[in-house]
């Protein structure tokens, strides 16, 4: 006897041989219905196929109803089974596909920090990079600039030697002392490190002064003003080879005037006897005019009498005596 059955979705007819139903494969219907199931994700509808089956088996012959709908319960374990598996397959590829997306995340987020990392360094760097060329910049710029004066230096490129009454055989001055490897000068702060004091121990006892010391006066010289520390250099060889100091005092009596005092004239022994003493004090002379004394005194010693008059001192009768009261020396 043939029995007709639907196909899920109600389009195609099938025909099924009851007689012979012990002979029919089950087995390939359920593999058909399955496959249906798998492209439809196994919906509720899979399990109503199979009942449809079971039905049109019923409707002809009742004896065969039990044994189909014990086979629709087979099959509807079956699907179930299957649909647990796929449902499980289906769990498990969400959780894996989860867990890419989760390890996507986290590779972006660690790259993402690596970069900020690495830039944030990178930036540290340029920066770091960027103070330390300033830095050496103005180490360099300040490196090549002089080192500071005592007074304005220009104040010794105006002297006019020519007021003055000492012989230079050949002719010099401060700003063109002869030779391109000397120069006459204020005092630098640097000079400490330029034989300046050895240079001064020629003249008499200089004691152990200190480099700070040497500042800190220097500052002191230089902010009460008054003091015109000058010096020769010998710029071969970094050295201080002649040094003067005119020294300014303030009056209240002619009119508030300024007076000049030469003090601590020396030239170095292996430079002696070239014009250099004569071109020190005059220096320093004619800068005592310039900044305005009305007048120019020294101390000296009795053979350096001829030396200074030939530059313009004189001994002036009845007022040319020199007296000393010593605190540093009781005897
Ligand atoms: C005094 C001193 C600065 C002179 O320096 P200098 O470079 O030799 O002098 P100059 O070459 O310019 O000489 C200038 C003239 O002075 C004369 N003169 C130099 N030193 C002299 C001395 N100690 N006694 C007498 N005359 C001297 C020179 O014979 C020269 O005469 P001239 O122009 O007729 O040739 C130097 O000898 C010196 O440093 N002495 C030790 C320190 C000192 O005594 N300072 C003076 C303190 S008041």
């Amino acid at each position: 006897m043939i029995v007709n059955y639907f196909s899920k979705h109600w389009q195609h007819r099938r025909q099924v041989d009851i007689e012979k139903e012990e002979e029919y494969d089950y087995d390939a219907l359920i593999n058909e219905y399955y496959a249906e199931a798998i492209r439809e994700e196994m919906s509720n509808e899979t399990y109503h196929v199979v009942k449809i089956v079971g039905c049109a088996y019923y409707s002809d012959e009742k004896k065969h109803f039990l044994n189909l709908d014990k086979k629709a319960e087979v099959f509807k374990d079956v699907f179930k089974h299957k649909k647990e598996q796929l449902k499980d397959t289906e769990h498990r590829i969400r959780q894996r596909g989860e867990e890419l997306v989760r390890d996507i995340k986290q590779q972006r987020e660690l790259t993402g920090q690596r970069l900020r990392e690495k830039s944030e360094h990178l930036v540290k760097d340029i920066l770091e990079t960027k103070a330390k060329v300033k830095e050496r910049i103005e180490e360099v710029v300040e490196g090549a600039k002089p080192s500071e004066y005592l007074y304005p230096p220009e104040l010794l490129q105006r002297l006019d030697f020519s007021k003055s009454p000492a012989t230079f055989k050949p002719k010099i001055s401060a700003a063109q002392p002869g030779e391109d490897w000397m120069v006459v000068r204020p005092l630098q702060r640097s000079d400490y490190d330029k034989g300046f004091l050895q240079l001064l121990s020629q003249l008499t006892s200089v004691g152990n002064v200190s480099q700070k010391q040497f500042d800190e006066r220097f500052t002191q010289m230089k902010q009460s003003g008054g003091y015109y520390v000058t010096v020769i250099e010998d710029t071969r060889i970094a050295k201080l080879i002649g040094a003067a100091t005119l020294t300014v005092e303030q009056k209240f009596i002619h009119n508030c005037s300024l007076r000049g005092r030469l003090e601590d004239v020396v030239v170095n022994d292996t430079y002696r006897g070239k014009q250099l003493g004569k071109l020190i004090v005059v220096t320093v002379s004619l800068l005592a005019q310039e900044v305005g004394c009305y007048k120019m005194s020294l101390d000296c010693k009795d053979k350096l009498i001829k030396f200074y008059e030939t530059l313009g001192y004189k001994l002036e009768p009845g007022n040319s005596n020199a007296m000393n009261m010593r605190f540093d020396d009781p005897s």
